[in-house]
């Protein structure tokens, strides 16, 4: 009988119990035995922690946020830090994780993880693991897929922000500006804007400017349109080229507070009420969208086919509605941004959606 493990690491994300179900039901029908690893890599520290994942334990699972199994974005296998940096993991901490897979006799190694933790799952099987990779992250910005699971649940939780931001906005003819994640890459704020009727839009992608924004804002008054919504994402970069982030002792500074400067910034410039909004971790919490839970399920049948394909060191991968497979380190080389040229940005563009830059 074949064991697997599964692992999922970094931030945790709506859909991930959905994959854990789809390796589970996939694997049991071929015969094979599956134990999830808990919190991300730290599992497979000896003597291993783990579960033993079966039907009996994984039933109505899908339907739930976060992961059955914890997760960790810190600990003894981070590999890559911030945009780019890659550190890593030493070779002491690889060899333990050899040991634990020896111990326990998995076959396979699935992981289930972002940018970070896929650079990791990499280098375990450039020292020849066998692992296969299933792209996890809201940001949506994993290069070799189209979509990420999670982005869609992600999404679906700034509209609805939006809506209730829409009436008491209006109520109070004020500007509110509403702060969402995405790391490096501007999709949750592209999408969610989108969908939930944003006037402005900011990304780290489309350098703005505060006048612009002072502009469209006033525009809209002109015509009568009281209250403006903005939206900026977590990584949008101030004038002055700066990222707001709020300092970390350990790792990679956090991403935060550029909503409140820009908020500041557009009072300043229109004399308009306004206020800030920051969604924080609401947009990683909750139950998946159908989307998402659908997204899962078929990434983690695909994960346990290329077992049986024995097509290690390659990552579920979706494209053109169609979910196949890539090399991971395809996926890992560089993120996934938005084109600031690209059909949904003028899309945005044409039913008068501002970025700040004209
Ligand atoms: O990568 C997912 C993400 O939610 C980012 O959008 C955000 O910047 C970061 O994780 C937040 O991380 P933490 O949960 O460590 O605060």
């Amino acid at each position: 009988m074949k064991r697997i493990g599964i692992l999922n690491s970094g931030g945790d994300c709506p859909g991930l119990n959905a994959v854990i179900h789809g390796v589970v039901g996939a694997a049991t029908k071929l015969g094979w035995e599956v134990i999830g690893f808990r919190d991300g890599f730290e599992g497979l520290l000896p003597p291993g922690d783990y579960m033993v994942l079966d039907t009996n334990r994984t039933v109505g699972i899908m339907k739930m946020g976060g992961t059955i199994l914890g997760t960790t974005n810190k600990g003894h296998f981070v590999a890559k830090i911030g945009k780019g940096d890659v550190m890593g993991v030493p070779p002491e901490i690889v060899a333990k994780a050899r040991s634990t897979m020896e111990l326990l006799e998995i076959g396979a190694l699935i992981v289930v993880g972002g940018d970070g933790s896929l650079t990791t799952a990499l280098q375990l099987y450039r020292e020849g693991f066998p692992v296969i990779g299933v792209p996890k992250t809201i940001d949506n910005d994993l290069q070799a897929t189209a979509m990420t699971f999670g982005f869609d649940s992600a999404v679906a939780t700034v509209v609805d922000a939006l809506d209730r931001l829409h009436t008491t906005a209006t109520s109070h003819k004020r500007v509110i500006v509403l702060e969402v994640m995405g790391r490096h890459a501007g999709w949750i704020a592209l999408y969610g804007g989108i969908g939930g009727g944003a006037d402005v839009i900011l990304l780290p992608e489309i350098p703005f400017k505060m006048e612009h924004v002072a502009k469209a804002v006033k525009r809209r008054d002109a015509r009568g349109q009281l209250s403006t919504l903005i939206v900026v994402a977590e990584g949008a970069k101030l004038e002055s080229g700066e990222q707001v982030s709020v300092k970390s002792t350990e790792g990679e500074d956090r991403l935060g507070g550029v909503g409140d400067r820009v908020a500041k910034l557009v009072e300043e410039l229109t004399e308009k009420e306004t206020r800030a909004c920051t969604l924080g971790h609401l947009q990683r919490g909750g139950a998946p969208t159908s989307l998402d839970r659908i997204l899962g399920t078929r990434f983690g049948v695909k994960a346990v086919n290329l077992i049986e394909e024995g097509q290690f060191g390659r990552m579920v991968s979706y494209q053109q509605y169609h979910v196949g497979a890539v090399p991971i380190e395809e996926a890992v080389n560089q993120l996934r941004l938005v084109d600031p040229s690209g059909e949904v940005v003028k899309t945005a563009r044409a039913v008068g959606i501002s970025f700040g830059d004209d």
